[in-house]
């Protein structure tokens, strides 16, 4: 099938080189003409793992095409993608000002006879499908066009994408949701999607705001199961239990399940925080107080926190002239994202009580570099950071963090001292080595 892809940041390309993948072909259309001359060229422009090798391969093969052009874009395209970016206003609703502008483009040209079905893939507002449906329709009949409607369907289609693991959820997702009520778009988009299912996960048809809403629904539920956790992991350190233990002990319950119960110094990125937000201020504005989720946000500002009045009582309250050193910078490992990352938090906090920082990320520290500057010195690798510090704090649970050598962490830090923000490392390990550890919901 030939496909448009209008908008190339994560969504749209990791969207527009999968669908290459299985055989389609697909145009991407950016404004950015650095960036489509970038990718034009055969080089991707996110760190993504496993990206790279299908981009290349599908870009070479003819069936993954760049261009600045709307028009040149969707000429041969039957499935028009907009993964455009919504970025949170001032208020905390989504600003949906590209969306609309491309729409109103699409409708001016659109053309009789050349059926499109336009898919909104960003996460958006419910009701914005009927607004995209709208504003083409306002342009087709502003170009006096008879029957505008039979002329293209706007669908639904939200990404579930982790950063990191993007690739593989888009060629094996859990489910795919199609919000549309046009049989026609169906059927389409049943086939498009069929090689991607083929193990059984459900393809799920729905209106187009039931669609809207099930996005905001599962990232927020996601981030109300962080969160819970991490108020179950504050009860653990008063109570001297231990949260990993509760988190086994609960997680064992089908009804419940092992994933997404890991405690920690609280949810970041892109996309958790902004969709909380988002969907707590719709609810307000439909004239509904989402109780929850105004506690979900406040949980995660706290606990991105965590971790410091454990540092201050530690050094009696006095940072000054105190070296730390911070492994991990971006919000997760795998990735090189820093957006609303609990590290520049702990950054933010312990530099202005006067605590100089050394840090080490194995991805993020370009973006970092970009955003605070020499704010903090920046470490070749994770050792490196360790050489005289007075301690070790950890805030991303990067895999190579996992099974340190920990005699060469010892005779590195000033003090065997680690404050571990996302419990990598088990008690018994702590306490042979002999280091002072305080970590997460659990005794220190
Ligand atoms: C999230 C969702 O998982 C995707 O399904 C969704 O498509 C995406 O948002 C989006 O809306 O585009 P992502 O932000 O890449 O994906 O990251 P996750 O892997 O879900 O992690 C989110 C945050 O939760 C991270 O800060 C992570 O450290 C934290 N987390 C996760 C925990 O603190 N504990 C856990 O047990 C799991």
């Amino acid at each position: 099938m030939d496909i448009a892809v209008i908008g190339t940041g994560y969504v749209g390309l990791v969207t527009g080189t999968c669908f290459a993948e299985t055989g389609n072909m697909v145009t991407c259309v950016d404004i950015d003409e650095q960036k489509v001359k970038k990718l034009s060229s055969g080089k991707v422009t996110i760190y993504e793992p496993g990206l790279e090798k299908i981009f290349e391969r599908n870009e070479k093969e003819g069936r993954l095409k760049f261009t600045t052009s709307l028009q040149e874009g969707i000429k041969d395209a039957k499935i028009i993608f907009l993964a455009l970016p919504t970025p949170p206003d001032g208020d905390g609703s989504a600003d949906l000002k590209y969306v609309l502008r491309v729409a109103k483009d699409l409708g001016g040209l659109l053309e009789r006879g050349d059926y499109k079905i336009i898919i909104d893939k960003s996460t958006v507002p419910v009701g914005t499908a009927d607004r995209v449906n709208n504003t083409i329709l306002q342009s087709l009949i502003e170009r006096n066009i008879d029957n505008p409607q039979d002329l293209f369907d706007v669908v639904s289609n939200p990404e579930f994408l982790r950063e990191g693991v993007a690739v593989e959820d888009f060629m094996k997702p859990n489910r795919v949701i199609i919000g549309t009520d046009s049989e026609k778009a169906k059927k389409i988009l049943g086939e498009l999607y069929a090689p991607f299912v083929r193990q059984g996960n459900p393809v799920i048809f729905m209106d187009e705001r039931s669609a809207e809403l099930t996005k905001y629904a599962a990232n927020s539920f996601l981030a109300t199961k962080i969160s819970f956790m991490n108020e179950i992991a504050q009860l653990c350190e008063r109570f001297g239990a231990d949260v990993d233990m509760v988190r086994r002990g609960m997680g064992s319950d089908e009804r419940i399940g092992k994933r997404f119960l890991f405690p920690g110094i609280g949810y970041g990125g892109s996309c958790f925080p902004k969709d909380v937000q988002a969907l707590a201020k719709s609810a307000k504005q439909a004239g509904y107080d989402f109780k929850i989720l105004e506690a979900v946000m406040e949980v995660n500002e706290n606990q991105k926190k965590h971790l410091l009045p454990k540092i201050f009582s530690f050094f009696n309250n006095d940072l000054k002239g105190k070296k730390i050193a911070l492994w991990g910078l971006a919000f997760k490992p795998n990735t090189d994202d820093i957006r609303e990352a609990p590290s520049l938090k702990l950054i933010k906090e312990l530099a202005a009580a006067g605590a100089s920082i050394v840090a080490y990320d194995p991805e993020a520290m370009i973006n970092v570099k970009e955003e605070i500057g020499d704010m903090i010195t920046y470490a070749e690798n994770q050792y490196e950071a360790l050489k005289d510090a007075d301690a070790l704090v950890i805030a991303t649970e990067w895999s190579e963090f996992r099974t340190p050598d920990f005699l060469k962490i010892k005779s590195l830090l000033k003090k065997p001292v680690i404050f571990d923000g996302r419990n990598l490392f088990e008690l018994y390990q702590m306490e042979e080595h002999g280091f002072y550890y305080e970590s997460v919901g659990r005794r220190s």
